[in-house]
């Protein structure tokens, strides 16, 4: 079974406690990570704050060789990461591959960005100062923690940690505890790349036993949180004087305002509401459509939703177990309520244990649970509303704001309608998604605060610092 300790100043650390991970698909143990205790919290904290003068003093281009050499680490190892992902959170085998191959390029791409991260060169002049020169460097904050959720164990977690490397920064890494094998393999890799000790530490633990101690230690200097509402409102009372970037859930809608291409609106739907068993933050959550389209789409849709495949990640199936049985529970429970306000079961809404056949409900209304909350799995609500001013009010009244879709072929409407729209991001004719990864990537209300994206992740792990010449 896969043992892997958690990592501080570049030592594995074995207190003796264990933490196991449950395979989703057998349910039995995937393996174990450390758990840490506080003790070893602080000296992870210890480490990256001791290490974190040297290395922001390192040439730029010295810090780039070290993070290349990591991604090469990553490429090299990048079946065995696929495999631990699959059997860690049952992410097909092929799809886990390709979140590797992602990651790779996002450290490519951000490698570009840092070199670009240029300072700013003003005069005074404008404000009637002719005598001054003001020169706004961007220098690292310092020591950043990174904490990431199950469903990207690969590719959230170097999202936070390649910027936060590149800038000078040192970084405190919490991994899910599914997706704590992937993050403690990453140690390996760092090794391999030689990092210099103390300035990439992994700390693996329950979260509900070690989060607060992750997140209120006095050496963070910022927080870049990627996961649910609850656990990010949770940061925002006790991390509120910290730096804070937040990604938080989504209950992304499409709005379907015209039948002139439903195919091809249906495939989008599809794609955005069963990637990953639905357990994305931009999944679609919700369809947002009159009665007369619905009737002409719901059909293409289930169509679709049937010839999704079921079954294991080794299999690539489309559609895999969700996390744990918990889940499912959570889930299944949205159905039944839904079922049981009268909505109508189109297909799915069948289960063994954690694997949830992709679901189809129609007739939702604003009601039912299933229209409002998060379902993180394989589900997709019908919502019948007969204007795009109804539309336009339903997706608004959500407390989530990540992303939307509006399907319509004439470009003006749906421009018209996407600036209504209250998400970070609303998408024309395509599902709601995070890449590419070098667009600004956000979510307001509830679904998160700040920005992510590559240049948007390096300015948000570093400041100005200003330097003013008089002459
Ligand atoms: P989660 O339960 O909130 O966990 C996220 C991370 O926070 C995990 O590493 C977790 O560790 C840790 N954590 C738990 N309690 C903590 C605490 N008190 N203090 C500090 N850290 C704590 O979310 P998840 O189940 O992993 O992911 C699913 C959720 O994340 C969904 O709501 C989804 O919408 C959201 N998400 C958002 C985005 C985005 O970019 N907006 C992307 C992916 C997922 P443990 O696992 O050990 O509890
Ligand atoms: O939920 C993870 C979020 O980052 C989604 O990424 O690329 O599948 O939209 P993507």
């Amino acid at each position: 079974m896969r043992e892997y300790k958690a990592f501080i100043n570049n030592e594995f650390i074995d207190n003796g406690e264990w933490l196991e991970i449950i395979n989703p698909t057998t349910l039995k143990p995937a393996g174990k990570v450390t758990a840490l205790k506080s003790e070893d919290i602080n000296q992870a904290y210890q480490a990256a704050r001791t290490a974190q003068t040297t290395w922001s003093a390192l040439p730029l281009l010295k810090r780039i060789e070290y993070v290349n050499n990591f991604k090469k680490e990553l490429l090299k190892n990048k079946e065995e990461l696929a495999t631990i992902m699959s059997e860690e959170v049952a992410k097909g085998y092929k799809e886990a591959l390709g979140e590797v191959e992602r990651t790779a390029e996002i450290i490519d791409y951000t490698i570009e960005e840092v070199k670009r991260l240029d300072p700013l060169a003003m005069t005074g002049e404008g404000m009637g100062a002719t005598n001054k020169i003001g020169i706004f460097s961007r220098v690292p904050k310092g020591v950043v923690c990174a904490i990431s959720p199950f469903n990207y164990p690969v590719n959230l977690a170097i999202a936070k940690i390649a910027p936060a490397l590149l800038t000078g920064n040192t970084v405190v890494f919490k991994p899910a505890t599914a997706g704590s094998l992937c993050g403690a393999f990453f140690a390996k890799l760092a090794l391999a790349a030689a990092f210099p000790k103390g300035i990439f530490n992994v700390v693996t633990g329950r979260g509900r036993e070690i989060g607060d101690l992750i997140t209120a230690n006095p050496e963070i200097d910022m927080i870049s949180f990627t996961g649910s509402v609850g656990v990010g409102n949770q940061l925002r009372k006790n991390a509120s004087t910290t730096d804070l970037v937040l990604e938080l859930g989504g209950k992304d809608p499409a709005l379907v305002l015209d039948n002139l291409q439903l195919e091809k609106y249906a495939t989008e739907i599809i794609a955005g509401a069963f990637g990953y068993s639905g357990q994305r933050c931009t999944a679609i959550k919700r369809v947002l459509v009159s009665d007369a389209i619905a009737d002409q789409l719901v059909p293409i849709l289930k169509a679709k939703v049937e010839a999704l495949t079921v079954g294991q990640p080794q299999d690539n199936a489309n559609i895999t177990p969700v996390i744990d049985e918990k889940s499912a529970d959570f889930i299944q429970g949205l159905i039944d309520d839904a079922k049981k306000q009268g909505a109508k079961i189109i297909c799915g809404d069948k289960r063994v244990k954690n694997l949830m056949w992709p679901t189809l409900v129609d007739g939702v209304s604003v009601k039912m649970r299933l229209a409002w909350e998060e379902p993180f799995g394989p589900v997709l609500p019908i919502i019948r509303v007969n204007s795009p001013a109804e539309m336009i009010k339903i997706a608004n009244e959500s407390n989530f704001g990540l992303q939307a879709s509006v399907f319509c072929q004439d470009l003006s409407t749906a421009i018209v309608v996407a600036k209504q729209i209250q998400t970070g991001t609303v998408n024309i004719n395509g599902r709601s998604q995070r890449g590419p990864d070098c667009f600004p990537f956000l979510g307001i209300k509830d679904s998160g605060e700040g920005v992510q994206g590559i240049r948007e992740a390096l300015l948000s792990m570093t400041r100005y610092q200003g330097i003013v010449i008089n002459y």
